[in-house]
């Protein structure tokens, strides 16, 4: 294995180091605002796997040479695949406590895919193995989270009387638009930092489809009478997301921007199957439909920036200088 491609490894894997600790803290603080005993224990067996996933970590970083005090550094410096932007999203809801792992487990994943194929680029089968069996138990995270939106939705709603449902249902509309305008924000600077031909193709068709989700969000809220000075404070609840990691374009962004587009998406589908949910315990049938419209259009962008992960890895590799496959 050649200096630069164990140098890239490194960096993966402090990232990946990162990525854990902070789940870990997520992970300790979720059964207490679950508000599900099916959502706790979700929440409380990932976290055994989650130190393991830790270790695991720790070890392929010893066997490549690389110092624990280098890993604190750059762990302190908190400069993983933008984790430090969820950070700042604070579920105070079992349904925003579950669309935010949701979310997170598919930047974890897509980080652990990342790294797979950096190694197999390097031929570390070892950090290869490790890489793909931990993305399984992401992804297999994920998919319970998914399973779980039901249950969120109840315990977030379980404590309002029957006629504040309305009033629910303009919150999470409110927040729906919040979340498209961050979304916009990050798509219309994607193209420029893309670093391939297929992922700008994909963020720009993708920014014009937020565009629309938000006219379609504005259209429901106004045919509800909600004014639109709500709409501010919902951004002001989800707090304006520091984009700079990626606006300061480095030259890891094609592959970091991927992974954290890809975990974006899934912030947005967990939004929209919480307003899907909460439309139809309302009655609003037109806003259940357009969550339904929007969450598609959602999961294929997701899948296109997924398809393009090769490209965005080589593309920040080859920026580096790192021997091409
Ligand atoms: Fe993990
Ligand atoms: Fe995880
Ligand atoms: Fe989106």
């Amino acid at each position: 294995m050649t200096k630069s491609f164990q140098d890239q490894l490194i960096k993966h894997l402090t990232d990946a180091h990162s990525i854990e600790q902070q789940a870990l803290v997520q992970m300790k603080a979720a059964p207490k605002i679950a508000g599900d005993p099916e959502i706790a224990s979700a929440f409380e067996q990932h976290e055994t796997e989650t130190q393991e996933h830790s270790r695991l970590v720790d070890e392929r970083l010893t066997a490549l040479g690389a110092s624990p005090s280098k890993i604190k550094d750059v762990a302190g410096a908190a400069t993983g695949m933008g984790f430090g932007l969820f950070a700042k999203l604070q579920p105070d809801t079992p349904g925003k406590l579950v669309t935010h792992a949701f979310s997170y487990e598919h930047m974890e994943l897509a980080a652990y895919d990342m790294l797979a194929r950096l190694a197999d680029r390097a031929g570390d089968v070892e950090t290869v193995q490790m890489a793909r069996r931990i993305e399984e138990q992401e992804r297999a995270m994920a998919a319970r989270l998914e399973g779980l939106f039901d249950q969120a939705v109840e315990a977030s709603l379980r404590d309002l009387a029957p006629d504040d449902l309305g009033e629910q249902l303009d919150k999470y509309l409110e927040d729906a638009h919040a979340i498209e305008a961050q979304a916009i924000q990050l798509l219309s600077k994607g193209p420029e930092l893309a670093g391939s031909s297929q992922l700008a193709a994909a963020y720009e068709e993708h920014l014009h489809q937020s565009e629309e989700h938000q006219q379609q969000i504005d259209a429901r809220l106004a045919s509800r009478g909600a004014s639109s000075s709500k709409i501010k404070d919902a951004v002001l609840r989800l707090g304006a997301l520091n984009w700079g990691m990626f606006f300061g374009a480095q030259p890891d962004t094609p592959a970091k921007l991927a992974a954290f587009s890809y975990a974006f998406e899934h912030l947005e589908i967990g939004a929209y199957e919480l307003l899907s949910r909460v439309a139809r315990r309302a009655g609003d049938s037109p806003t259940d439909a357009a969550a339904q419209n929007i969450l598609s259009e959602e999961h294929a962008a997701a899948d296109k920036i997924y398809a393009a992960f090769d490209n965005a890895l080589d593309a920040s590799l080859e920026a580096q200088g790192v021997g091409a496959r």
